[in-house]
């Protein structure tokens, strides 16, 4: 209990999945959080499932993608409770698995357009209201497919690499303001972006990834959120610029 207690967090791509479960944790852990996703709906519910708890949220309807979005919900939630001092950088999506050569141009822009451009816009947006704060903490999630290849899914690889370095960058960048800059790295969780590539690859996928996972199992969006904890909270407050991996043992070998 406790562990972010009168801090204010952004987490993007909240309605479902390991942005759901981060919201949920870091409300439980006293931040107040403000819940943004494209899905109202899910959305909405997360934020009824932390207020029913006693926990602070509310629902922003944000597309990472539009700039001018990004920087109106974070000035509205720092209006909101006063000060922003953790941006979870989460939304993505799985783009095309397709090898190099057949991936058309839109769907590779696509990828890029969230899974890049939207961490840098969920950045940039934060930076000044974390400074004001006197500090505050970035979580990027990248995955093992930032760190290692698995001869599918190009785009993801270079969209997560991206994250990956970003994180580091952006980390030697604000080291001096107390502004903290870390990357996460998923290995497989089972969430409703597993669970539609797996009915994509007829439940293929799912067996398949469980058997290079050296523990025998997918991960819980909870295996991820209390990472996400960590490194927004302050017993984390010597560590920016790190790259924490959370899969089970899959880049172990
Ligand atoms: N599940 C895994 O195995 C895994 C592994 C490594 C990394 N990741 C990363 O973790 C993050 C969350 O993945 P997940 O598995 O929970 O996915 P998910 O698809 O279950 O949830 C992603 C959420 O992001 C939202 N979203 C998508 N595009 C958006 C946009 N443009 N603006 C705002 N919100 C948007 C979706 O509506 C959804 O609620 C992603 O960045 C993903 O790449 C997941």
């Amino acid at each position: 209990m406790d562990r972010v207690k009168g801090k204010v967090a952004v987490v993007t791509g909240a309605a479902r999945g390991i942005g759901r479960a981060c919201a949920l944790r870091l409300a439980e852990e006293g931040a107040a959080v403000a819940v943004t996703d494209l899905l109202d709906d899910e959305g909405q519910g997360v934020v009824d499932e932390i207020t029913s708890n006693g926990g602070r949220a509310a629902y922003w309807k944000l597309d990472v993608c539009n700039e001018a979005a990004v920087e109106r919900v974070f000035n509205e939630t720092a209006d909101r409770w006063g000060r922003l001092d953790i941006i979870v950088n989460n939304a993505g999506i799985a783009g095309p698995a397709e090898p190099t050569d057949k991936i058309n141009e839109a769907d590779w822009d696509k990828l890029f357009a969230v899974n890049v451009k939207g961490v840098f816009f969920g950045t940039k947006h934060a930076v000044p209201h974390l400074r004001k704060a006197g500090g505050g903490s970035i979580i990027n999630m990248s995955s093992i497919y930032g760190l290692v290849g698995a001869a599918d899914a190009p785009a993801y690889h270079a969209a997560k690499g991206a994250v990956t370095l970003m994180s580091k960058n952006d980390a030697l960048l604000y080291a001096g303001e107390d502004i903290r800059v870390n990357a996460v790295h998923p290995g497989f969780i089972r969430t409703p972006m597993v669970e539609q590539a797996d009915e994509e690859f007829d439940g293929q996928l799912i067996p398949a990834v469980t058997a290079k996972t050296p523990v025998g199992r997918l991960g819980d969006p909870d295996d991820i959120a209390w990472a996400v904890v960590y490194l927004a909270s302050d017993e984390s407050r010597f560590v920016t610029g790190s790259s924490l991996v959370v899969d089970g043992g899959y880049t172990a070998k």
